[in-house]
């Protein structure tokens, strides 16, 4: 019987001169078991170069960057609440055949306890990148808004976009945040450079092309303006032995990993973050890797609170990243999907378990010239 940890996931993705320009095979890394796929370039198609407009820095005239067309794309019709209900959840509507996760109450209180414990873990802070006096933001799948709305408290000065597939955010929003109903992978009709800081956090498996989200955030930001990219693995680790391949956790996460790949939206793509930005022409990249604990087993008190939070977070997340991954994509009845589902939970009630997942947090600079 082999542990979790020994046997490590493969990930494919290949390096542009076949090399492993990324460090991927030397990598202790694991990267989610995935079959093997078609390559996906590490830069995708040429990297046009940044277009040269003058910085806006005004607030009014920030929000003038949005022309009627913008304003009409976003405008919030009917159709974009007649939700789709199955087994037992509601889904997004808007382009709701690109989102696998449920949009209702249940994952809405996921999504907070996912806020709470990115801000424990990175010690109460928003974010890494080193930015000053941030005048327009962009938060990309911005789920309930709270990073948008916490941001937007800390620095009045600035406007806060977040945009999803989903209108989910809260009414009573501090006056500098803005919520749009947008689909991220669709073309941006912002005016380039616009933006000192975009943002998003936990897109594994809500992306079809990282490479051209990542364009156009680049083409979007302001030059010296900061893209910063925080995600979980969608993996488990333990160091003792203790979590085994052949564990309903393992064996469920291999088949989210399979079911994500099918579909062309990859979940363990925490471990590209950086690679991606210096591809793409960030300056300055940085990355941060933090230990999350499934439950509260650390002997670190710190660690076991958040590992107390995130116990209560993966018991909503077993179902939620998985029910139409699995019925929709696997195959499999509803019931052998809550069968399974409910093993993994019970697996990951067991005080014995030393379990953990990592998250990464990406930042680079746009150059300035
Ligand atoms: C796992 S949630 C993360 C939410 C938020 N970023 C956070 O960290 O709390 C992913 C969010 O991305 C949104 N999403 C998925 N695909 C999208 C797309 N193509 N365009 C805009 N939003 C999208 C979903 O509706 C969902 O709210």
């Amino acid at each position: 019987m082999t542990t979790a940890e020994q046997q490590q996931p493969q990930h494919q993705f290949p390096h542009p001169t076949g090399s492993n320009s990324y460090g991927h095979a030397q990598d202790p890394e694991p990267h989610g078991h995935q079959p093997p796929h078609a390559p996906l370039s590490p830069l995708g198609p040429e990297i046009p170069p940044p277009e040269q407009e003058d910085f806006v820095t005004d607030t009014e005239s920030m929000r003038s960057d949005y022309d009627e067309d913008f304003m009409e794309t976003y405008s919030l019709s009917s159709s974009i609440l007649d939700y789709q209900y199955e087994n037992g959840r509601r889904y997004a509507s808007f382009r709701s055949g690109n989102y696998m996760m449920p949009n209702d109450e249940e994952e809405q209180e996921r999504l907070d306890l996912t806020h709470h414990i990115y801000l424990m873990l990175m010690g109460g802070e928003l974010f890494n990148a080193p930015i000053k006096n941030p005048q327009k933001v962009l938060d990309l799948g911005t789920g309930t808004g709270n990073w948008a709305i916490d941001f937007a408290d800390q620095y009045p000065g600035a406007v806060v976009v977040g945009n999803d597939l989903s209108p989910i955010q809260p009414a009573w929003v501090p006056p500098n945040v803005e919520f749009f109903v947008d689909d991220y992978e669709s073309d941006w009709l912002e005016k380039m450079n616009a933006y000192d800081f975009i943002h998003s956090r936990n897109l594994a498996g809500c992306v079809v092309d990282w490479h051209r989200l990542i364009r156009q955030a680049y083409d979007h930001l302001k030059p010296g303006g900061y893209l910063e990219l925080q995600e979980s693995a969608v993996w488990a680790w333990s160091d003792d032995g203790t979590l085994k391949m052949d564990s309903p956790l393992m064996e469920y996460l291999m088949s989210l990993n399979d079911a994500a790949h099918m579909i062309g939206r990859e979940l363990n793509i925490y471990i590209d973050l950086k690679p991606w930005l210096i591809a793409h022409g960030f300056e300055d990249v940085h990355e941060q890797t933090y230990i999350l604990p499934f439950s509260p087993w650390p002997q670190d008190p710190r660690l076991r609170e958040i590992g107390r939070v995130q116990a209560a977070m993966v018991e909503k997340a077993v179902e939620a990243y998985g029910l139409r991954l699995c019925t929709q994509v696997l195959g499999w009845s509803q019931e052998r999907t809550k069968l399974m589902q409910g093993l993994v939970r019970q697996q990951l009630k067991d005080r014995s378990l030393h379990s953990y997942t990592k998250i990464k947090v990406a930042y680079g600079r746009k150059p300035l010239i």
